[in-house]
């Protein structure tokens, strides 16, 4: 074998413009955070009225009976009447009913997380939020914890990793071993071809009697939240799943901490390069979503003591 190479340290190249954003924000972050219990309950009480998530964010069989029109929201065509067969897929009861929680996490996936030590403190939450089902391996489970009581997924990680659960279902079930028994939110109704998908993964953890639950967004309550944050000046064609987490949890967590949200492609503290994601380097959308802007409301919320948004290591 040939010798191998030294790697001489990366340099890096922030991108332009880059360096006055990130400072910007720092200087917006690094005030003494506090929670302001008035302008939480403030937007709380506005955000439950717009958008009702406690009764409505996920489809059950109380609130969505046998014969009831859905429509989709990424296709506002589209509509489905519940059938019988649909009707027991969806949760008995609310899978977290009228209560709330003192502290949750809501983990997104920046790289941000790598080698933060995030891990414990996240960990520590009462209820613990994950996004697209994201590996929690044992060397990731010192910077972004294990403890998982709902986590989202998108259906075309179904179509990318495992066929479209159209052949062998078993390894799909195994990777949700990590899950535990925690809660799987599907975005089943939000575009049509969704709705199989999400019906074969459901019928996959049935079969095979995975303990992870799975729960549907009601894409009414998704709808509804799209149109709250177009109020508060969000222009996108889609709201990222991490901002629609963070919104749940606003409603049903006294305590909402956010960690692993941090859109920019350098670290703020020390400005080295970061992947996008704490596990691989793949690329946002940027023709959906508009995950600096939603990042700028979300240090907004920081700001007014509303949520607790972790930048910096733990
Ligand atoms: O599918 P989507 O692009 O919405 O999400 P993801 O890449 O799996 O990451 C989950 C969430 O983490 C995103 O929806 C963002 O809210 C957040 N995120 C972030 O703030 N910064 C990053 N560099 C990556 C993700």
């Amino acid at each position: 074998l040939p010798p191998q190479k030294k790697s001489a340290p990366q340099p890096f190249e922030l991108c332009k413009g880059c360096r006055e954003v990130i400072n910007k924000v720092i200087e917006r972050y690094s005030k003494p955070w506090k929670k302001q219990e008035d302008n939480y309950q403030k937007f709380r009480s506005q955000l439950s009225s717009k958008c009702h998530g406690f009764d409505k964010a996920i489809i059950t069989q109380a609130n969505t009976p046998v014969g009831s029109k859905l429509v989709y929201d990424g296709e506002k065509k589209r509509t489905l009447q519940v059938t019988p067969e649909i009707f027991s897929t969806f949760a008995k009861e609310h899978p977290f009913p009228n209560k709330t929680w003192d502290t949750c996490a809501v983990v997104g996936n920046g790289g941000i997380l790598t080698n933060s030590s995030c891990g414990k403190m996240i960990d520590s939450a009462q209820f613990v939020i994950r996004c697209n089902l994201p590996p929690l391996e044992k060397s990731y489970e010192k910077h972004v914890g294990i403890k998982t009581d709902l986590v989202t997924a998108n259906p075309s990680i179904f179509i990318e990793k495992y066929g479209a659960l159209m052949g062998r279902r078993r390894p799909f079930v195994e990777s949700l071993r990590s899950y535990g028994n925690s809660l799987l939110l599907l975005p089943a109704f939000s575009y049509g071809h969704n709705t199989p998908l999400c019906m074969r993964a459901v019928y996959s953890i049935e079969d095979f009697e995975s303990p992870t639950r799975p729960i549907f967004f009601n894409p009414e309550y998704l709808q509804s939240l799209a149109l709250f944050w177009r109020s508060q000046g969000l222009r996108a064609v889609r709201l990222s799943t991490g901002i629609i987490m963070a919104s749940l949890a606003l409603e049903h967590c006294a305590n909402v901490h956010l960690y692993g949200f941090w859109p920019f492609s350098n670290h703020p503290d020390g400005l080295y390069a970061l992947t996008n994601h704490y596990y691989d380097d793949r690329q946002t959308k940027t023709k959906f979503h508009a995950m600096p802007a939603e990042f700028d409301l979300l240090l907004r919320l920081h700001s007014q003591g509303v949520l607790r948004l972790h930048l910096g290591d733990c």
